[in-house]
Formats: structure tokens, C-alpha cells, sequence
């Protein structure tokens, strides 16, 4: 896919309608799906804001709108703020039904956008020190980062404070995988053993409340200095949006690789829907 997004794209999935339905805010998660489907020839049906502008807001369940929106488009990328929801509205829809974000739980496609950068700079993913930093009890990208990543020889370094720590199951799940892991609070020490520094932000909407938020807010800085104890052929990757846990002089560094990641999601998500759709 990357030789036809540098063609501009094909007409592979003319004909076929994607339905995107957002109850989140997104920059790129819905643009990228939905400049996949168009550099594809596919065509798109948007709704940016469900909460405020869709029949929910005429008590409609999300099981009738997954009835709905299915029986007019061909597949159905969907965000919302609560786990499970996702999954709940594919129960109901009559096509495919990709989860872009459901709350704290998971965001597969950025996982697979990153598993994909990760091998596409290192050439191997077996025998990398994989770090995650920042909030990882909120954060659904570390979740599928996780759930992705235990099928291969990788090491974990998990930094957060206590009470934004990887969940259980999710530990478990690695455990069960025999993968080896470390948890610390100190990122300086850390960082020098990361292949890959993957940094998330303080998930603020899933806190109960802004005091709650600022307690953690700026805990974790990646700034230049930091980026000196990082070994020479480290990558950086976010998802982004970032706050301030990446400091914007580190964007010159030839190991921030954050940017680049939005290319590489545009071509995993052509390849996830041409496989899909054809
Ligand atoms: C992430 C998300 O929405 O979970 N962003 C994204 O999809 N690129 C990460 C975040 O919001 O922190």
C-alpha cells in the first residue's frame, strides 16, 4: 500500500460507502480512515459529533443505529467514550464494524499503525525493549500497544505513577505469554534501555476531575536532555494529540518518529480495508 498512496491512490473500493461514526473528538483517527478509503476510490459517510447531532438524541439505541447505518454503508468505523460500546453496535450491524477508540479500553488500529512503524524502522520487532510511558491505566493505545505486541519476543518497560499503572488483566495477559516485563517510576533510569519510547498523555477525560488530572498532569517529560540518555538508534513514537510530555525541540531529533506514524496510518488502514472490502 505504500507504493499506491505514492501512486495517489487506486480505485480499488470504488463503489463502496465507509460510514464513520465519532462520539469522540479525533484529528486523526478519522481523517486518516477516511483519506485511506478515498485514496482506495471508496467513498465516505461522516458523522464528526454522534453525541450531539444523531438520533441518540432521540433516545435511539446504538443497536438500531448499528441496524441502520449497516444497511447503507459497506463498512462502519466507530469511536465512543465508553468500553464495550464498539462491540455492542457490531452485534447488531450486518457489515464489518472497525473500532477506531471505545474509552479506556481499546484502540487496535493505532496499535497496528504503531506495531507497523516499529517494524518499519527497526527491520525486526523480536528482541526490541518496548517502553511505555505516561498514563497507562487510561490510555486504550498502551492496551492494544500490549495486546498486539505480547505475540512477539519483546521486553515491557512500563513507566507511570501507581495509580495510572497497566491493568491487571492486561499484566496477566503478557504473564500468560511468558513475556518479560518491568515497571518503575523513574523514567531517567529507564529510558536508556528503550528500542522503542512510547509516550502517551494524561488521559484528562477519564479522570473524575480537574484536581484529580493535575495531580498527574506533566509527570513525565520527554525533552532533549532526557533524549541524551536514550540509546543513539532509539525510536520515539505518540499517537498524539500531545500535551506537553514531549517537548517540541524533540521534534527535530531524527529519533521522533511521531509524525511519520500519521503516513503509516493511512497505509495500515488502506491495507485493513482493502483486505475488508475485497
Ligand atoms: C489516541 C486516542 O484517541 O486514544 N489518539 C489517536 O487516536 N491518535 C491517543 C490519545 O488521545 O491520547
Amino acid at each position: 500500500m505504500e507504493e499506491v498512496l505514492a501512486r495517489g491512490g487506486n480505485d480499488q473500493l470504488k463503489g463502496k460507502i465507509m460510514a464513520t461514526l465519532f462520539f469522540e473528538p479525533s484529528t486523526r483517527t478519522r481523517f486518516s480512515f477516511e483519506t485511506a478509503m478515498l485514496r482506495l476510490g471508496g467513498s465516505v459517510i461522516s458523522n464528526p459529533d454522534m453525541m450531539a447531532t444523531s438520533s441518540l438524541r432521540k433516545m435511539e439505541s446504538l443497536i438500531d443505529t448499528g441496524k441502520t447505518v449497516s444497511r447503507m454503508a459497506d463498512i462502519i468505523v466507530m469511536r465512543h467514550p465508553e468500553a464495550g460500546t464498539v462491540h455492542e453496535l457490531a452485534t447488531s450491524s450486518i457489515v464489518p464494524v472497525l473500532n477506531a477508540g471505545d474509552g479506556p479500553a481499546e484502540h487496535p488500529t493505532q496499535a497496528l499503525l504503531d506495531v507497523y512503524t516499529i517494524w518499519k524502522e527497526k527491520g525486526r520487532l523480536d528482541g526490541l525493549t518496548i517502553g511505555m510511558v505516561g498514563d497507562l491505566k487510561n490510555g486504550r493505545v498502551p492496551h492494544s500497544q500490549c495486546r498486539l505486541l505480547k505475540h512477539f519476543e519483546v521486553k515491557f518497560v512500563f513507566v507511570s505513577p501507581e495509580a495510572l499503572k497497566m491493568p491487571d488483566d492486561i499484566v496477566q495477559e503478557l504473564k500468560e505469554n511468558s513475556r518479560e516485563m518491568r515497571v518503575t517510576e523513574n523514567i531517567e533510569e529507564a529510558i536508556s534501555e528503550m528500542d522503542v519510547i512510547g509516550m502517551t498523555r494524561v488521559q484528562k477525560e477519564r479522570f473524575s476531575s480537574e484536581e484529580e488530572y493535575k495531580k498527574y498532569a506533566g509527570i513525565f517529560v520527554l525533552d532533549v536532555e532526557l533524549m541524551k540518555r536514550a540509546k543513539s538508534d532509539a525510536i520515539v513514537i505518540h499517537p498524539l494529540p500531545r500535551v506537553d510530555e514531549i517537548s517540541v525541540d524533540v521534534d527535530s531529533d531524527p529519533r521522533a518518529k511521531y509524525f511519520d506514524q500519521v503516513h503509516n496510518g493511512v497505509v495500515l488502514r488502506m491495507a485493513l480495508l482493502s483486505k475488508i472490502l475485497t
